[in-house]
């Protein structure tokens, strides 16, 4: 797949969405040619994204995409929350591997990607199993009940992740698992110098250092944290 030659509106990205190869590009190339593709409507949506908007690196892709599908499978999640939907791949990614009956809430601030994500769902069978939310997100996740939902998906707002995670905590069930994404935050994590990347470091030590939590570092793409709520 090249996407780059159809390109019409990608801008030079600001400096915080230039990718370091913390983990080496030829792993990563590697990794996407030894994982079985997603489905056509995902090949689309990160063929549109890369083409078609200014902030490709924030696609989670392929590699990450089918591995959220195998969490949701291995888990049996039900009940997800997708935290930053973007043009809607994670959200879909996760509903493809979703048994009947499942839901994802997906949340996103931006009613310009809310409207095409929304596209993209509208165009998928498996898109009834999302319900997208226009909104802030931390103001969405308050609003859910405790202890009811199965795996939450982290990936909007760099500087809301520790909000993000203690809401999370409050609302998973006994099991229930977090991703974080970007975990490793383009390798800034190692000396931060801006907020996101204060903000991710501080993320990261707070979940190490929370006793309810298991914790698995994975240097999956930009890094996902993995983390499990401990039963009491
Ligand atoms: C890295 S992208 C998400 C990528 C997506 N998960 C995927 O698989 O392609 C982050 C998204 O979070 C959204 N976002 C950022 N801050 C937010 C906030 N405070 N509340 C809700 N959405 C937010 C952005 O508009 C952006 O679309």
């Amino acid at each position: 797949m090249n996407c780059e030659s159809k390109n019409s509106k990608r801008q030079t990205p600001p400096a915080i969405y230039c990718f370091m190869d913390v983990v080496a590009g030829e792993a990563e190339r590697y990794a996407r040619d030894h994982t079985s593709p997603l489905s056509g409507l995902l090949e689309e949506i990160e063929c549109f994204t890369l083409s078609e908007t200014p902030y490709p690196s924030m696609l989670t892709g392929r590699v990450e995409g089918r591995f959220l599908q195998f969490v949701v499978q291995l888990c049996g999640a039900r009940r997800i929350v997708d935290i930053g939907a973007f043009t809607g791949y994670s959200a879909l990614a996760m509903a493809e591997a979703l048994s009947d009956g499942g839901q994802i809430i997906s949340i996103e601030r931006d009613p310009h990607f809310a409207k095409i994500a929304q596209g993209f769902f509208d165009r998928s069978p498996a898109g009834g199993k999302i319900a997208l939310k226009t909104g802030e997100a931390l103001e969405i996740l308050q609003s859910l009940p405790d202890g009811e939902t199965d795996l939450v998906f982290i990936d909007a707002d760099k500087g809301q992740y520790g909000a993000y995670f203690r809401e999370s905590m409050r609302i998973l069930r006994t099991g229930g698992l977090v991703l974080a994404d970007n975990a490793l935050w383009y390798g800034r994590i190692f000396h931060p110098t801006d907020d996101d990347s204060r903000a991710v470091a501080d993320f990261n030590e707070l979940v190490n250092g929370d006793s309810r939590a298991e914790k698995l570092f994975l240097t999956i793409r930009d890094g996902i944290y993995l983390i499990r709520k401990r039963s009491k």
